[in-house]
């Protein structure tokens, strides 16, 4: 790929405000989720904040999805569809949105215990939300991205988990998706270079089992771990600058 964009101050200024959008979905969600919360109530809350926000999904109607989060149980690894289950103490919930904001987009992802936690779901989002620091500590002017998978990698490998090969971060601006895709591994050194004012949303994807097999559901979304244990996936759209790495999807 050619050089990859960068992006000018009145754009990054709608894409923080995109990326707070994101960052206060995620806050509502972490305090509305609960035993007997369903995911579908968290859906609704999420609608509630982009529409006080005068902001747009970028979820809903992508490919059809008929959703404005991905609400991913346990087994499930990303694209869970929200549903009228309730939500039981113990489960893992992972949580993916997005919000387009004048036309910029962000997109971020977390993942929470619900209720009481266990000390092996403790441990994997721990890995998760390091594994995603990592993969940012790289992203400074003159890196490839070859090194952010790399970074990402090290940590997902050092603590035993595995990771799907086919599933990754990307390039965000005007779309959600753009060039180019950010591989949850690589080699140092390879892939294109990053300059100060690129943007990428990395997401770190973990399956506790340690193989990396995935499967999706009948219902042409659901990505789940073919071994059947629980996973993990954080995410959040990240600015390379000269100063280090800037999250944009936070308050
Ligand atoms: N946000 C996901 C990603 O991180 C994509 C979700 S696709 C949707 O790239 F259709 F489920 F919205
Ligand atoms: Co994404």
């Amino acid at each position: 790929m050619r050089q990859l964009p960068v992006r000018r101050d009145h754009e990054l200024h709608a894409m923080r405000a995109a990326g707070r959008v994101v960052a206060e979905m995620h806050q509502v969600i972490r305090e509305l989720a609960r035993p007997g919360t369903t995911t579908l109530e968290l859906d609704a809350a999420a609608r509630e904040v982009l529409a006080r926000r005068g902001a747009t999904s970028n979820f809903l109607g992508y490919h059809g999805y008929p959703a404005v989060i991905c609400a991913s149980v346990n087994d499930e690894l990303i694209h869970g569809i929200p549903n009228d289950r309730p939500l039981a103490d113990g489960d893992l919930l992972s949580i993916d949105c997005g919000a387009i904001v004048d036309g910029w987009h962000g997109d971020a992802a977390f993942t929470m215990p619900v209720g009481t936690a266990n000390a092996d779901d403790t441990r994997l989002v721990h890995a998760a939300e390091q594994a995603l620091m990592a993969g940012m500590s790289a992203m400074h002017p003159g890196a490839h991205v070859g090194d952010i998978g790399a970074a990402i990698h090290a940590v997902v490998a050092a603590a035993g988990y595995g990771s799907p090969h086919d599933y990754c971060g990307h390039g965000i601006g005007r779309a959600m998706h753009e060039e180019p895709d950010v591989p949850n591994r690589g080699r140092r050194g390879k892939g294109p270079r990053l300059v100060a004012g690129s943007v990428l949303a990395l997401e770190p994807m973990l399956i506790a089992g340690g193989h990396d097999d995935v499967e999706e559901l009948d219902d042409g979304w659901t990505v789940v771990s073919a071994d059947g244990s629980r996973c993990a996936h954080v995410e959040h759209t990240v600015l390379v600058t000269n100063r280090g790495p800037e999250i944009l999807t936070r308050l």
